[in-house]
């Protein structure tokens, strides 16, 4: 019985033994520690520890792994050292980069499992240098409504980031790392494109390089148009002095000038217009203009023009509108005037042969070019006898128009002043080569030479009418 307990207590030492040796033998994991960015040919501190109780007093041998890599970065025998951490200095090269682990085994106690930490991720740096941005396409002008597209390339470095800056703002559309876009640009697409680079280790060393680059997006030429004047030389030849314009386009900008399609001149320019000199003859179909803008990019048209002038001609028909207030008394009269033939014509009304401003204490013309005069009627005032005479000269002028008309209105005594009115159409003396009929509300035939006129009589006006007009200086010329 006693040697049967003895032999129970020796095995239960024992097993007790074994089991506490077993509990001991299991290493728990180490822990790596080391930079998650380390600079290129520096030196950098790996740490690698198994923490234990603190009468564990086993020798511990530490290696430090690259995963993939068979052979071992460095050793550490807690047997050499003091520290209970192990520590491996790593002279980083660029092929350091990569996961490491470490490995912890008891010293000399092959039979005990090693165990092994996690990852750890190192990451060498190589400071960037030599940013470049190239645009594509290369030419650094390019036109609206293409893609830009910029690509920022270095000389050195790794692990590096990109920055755009467009005009000295952050850009946040169409970034990819080296590169960015801009789809279908417009001129707001012009200025200065920043690439900045830069990477850094441990947040404490940055490094950059930055390039920049100008980018030009021209514009096309818009809204493509025609026009003309007639000028008449001193020989009595005439010229249709062509404007070819556009709205938009970036400078220089070749205007060429088409007549049926065929190509009769052409100006290279920094302006938005061009001016041609095309001779021509009077009353007749010169052709059909067109002007072409082009500044490299798909050339734009103008619709085409007849090119005819003509001169004023026919009937002039000068009628007037009654504007009544509300009580239905006549407060004002509206007149206009109508040449038969002739392109937009100039207007300008006389008032007892004197000429009419634009503006007056009352009356108002609306344009040179608008047959539309608006008297006002002083209802205080006497009534008087009144007669509205129109005259047409033609004649040209730097105007757009081929064909300008001269409306003289004046509301004077027609019978005691026919020859004033005479002499004013003579002053005029591009005007001479002008004919056009008289018609009254009497068809009344005004002659040849005074062109067109129109008289209306007193009673026509139902309003009162001031005979007293503001003196008017300016000249009819
Ligand atoms: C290690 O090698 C294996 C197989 O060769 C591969 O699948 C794995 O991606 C590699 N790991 C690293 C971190 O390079
Ligand atoms: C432990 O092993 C190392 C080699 O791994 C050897 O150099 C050393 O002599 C051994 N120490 C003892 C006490 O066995
Ligand atoms: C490009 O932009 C213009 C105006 O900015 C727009 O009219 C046009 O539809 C755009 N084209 C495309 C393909 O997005
Ligand atoms: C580096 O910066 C990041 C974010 O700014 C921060 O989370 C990290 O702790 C920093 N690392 C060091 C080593 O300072
Ligand atoms: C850009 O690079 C130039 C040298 O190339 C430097 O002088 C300038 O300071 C840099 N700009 C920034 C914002 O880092
Ligand atoms: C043409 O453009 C210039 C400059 O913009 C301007 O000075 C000139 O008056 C224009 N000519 C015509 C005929 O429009
Ligand atoms: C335009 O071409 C036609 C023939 O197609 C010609 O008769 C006419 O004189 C030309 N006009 C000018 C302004 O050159
Ligand atoms: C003259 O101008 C006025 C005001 O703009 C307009 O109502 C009228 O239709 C014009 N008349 C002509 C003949 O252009």
């Amino acid at each position: 019985m006693m040697a049967c307990l003895q032999v129970v207590t020796v095995f239960l030492a024992v097993s007790c033994c074994i089991c506490q040796d077993s509990n001991a033998f299991r290493l728990r994991n180490p822990i790596l520690r080391g930079p998650a960015t380390a600079l290129r040919k520096s030196i950098v501190d790996f740490h690698c520890m198994v923490e234990r109780d603190r009468d564990d007093d086993r020798n511990l041998f530490y290696e430090l792994y690259k995963v993939n890599d068979t052979q071992s970065k460095g050793m550490f025998s807690t047997l050499d050292n003091d520290q209970p951490e192990a520590k491996f200095p790593v002279w980083i090269k660029p092929t350091h980069e990569g996961y490491y682990y470490c490995k912890a085994s008891v010293q000399n106690r092959s039979e005990v499992m090693p165990t092994y930490s996690s990852h750890h991720y190192l990451a060498v740096i190589e400071p960037v240098e030599g940013a470049h941005v190239r645009s594509d396409p290369s030419p650094h002008e390019l036109f609206e409504g293409t893609t830009l597209r910029l690509s920022c390339s270095i000389t050195k470095g790794s692990h590096v980031s990109y920055t755009w800056f467009f005009n000295g703002r952050p850009v946040v559309d169409g970034i990819a790392q080296n590169t960015m876009s801009v789809h279908n640009t417009t001129i707001t697409d012009s200025g200065d494109y920043v690439c900045f680079a830069s990477n850094a280790v441990e947040n404490t060393s940055i490094y950059t390089s930055n390039s920049s680059t100008s980018i030009t997006i021209k514009e096309i030429p818009r809204e493509v148009k025609v026009s003309f004047t007639v000028v008449k030389e001193r020989d009595g030849h005439y010229w249709a002095q062509v404007v070819c314009r556009s709205v938009g386009g970036t400078p220089p900008i070749t205007f060429a000038l088409f007549n049926n399609s065929e190509g009769i001149d052409e100006q290279n320019t920094e302006h938005l217009n061009a001016t041609f000199l095309v001779p021509i003859d009077l009353d007749q179909h010169m052709g059909e203009l067109m002007c072409q803008a082009s500044n490299g990019k798909t050339p734009q048209h103008s619709s085409p023009m007849r090119l005819e002038a003509v001169r004023v001609g026919g009937a002039l028909v000068m009628t007037y509108e009654r504007i009544m207030d509300d009580n239905f008394q006549v407060i004002r009269l509206q007149f206009h005037c109508q040449v038969e033939r002739g392109t937009l014509p100039l207007y300008r009304w006389f008032l007892n042969n004197v000429p009419l401003t634009m503006r007056g204490p009352s009356h108002w013309v609306w344009s040179q070019d608008n047959s539309t005069l608006l008297v006002d009627l002083n209802p205080t005032s006497n009534r008087l006898p009144v007669m509205v005479v129109a005259v047409v000269f033609g004649c040209f002028f730097f105007l757009v128009t081929v064909l300008t008309g001269c409306c003289f209105y004046g509301i004077y005594k027609w019978k005691h002043n026919p020859d004033k009115l005479s002499r004013q159409n003579g002053r005029s003396t591009e005007m001479d080569d002008m004919k056009a009929t008289c018609i009254s509300e009497g068809n009344k035939d005004c002659g040849e030479n005074t062109s067109v006129a129109k008289e209306v009589g007193a009673d026509d006006l139902e309003g009162e009418y001031v005979d007293e007009w503001p003196e008017i200086e300016e000249p009819w010329n």
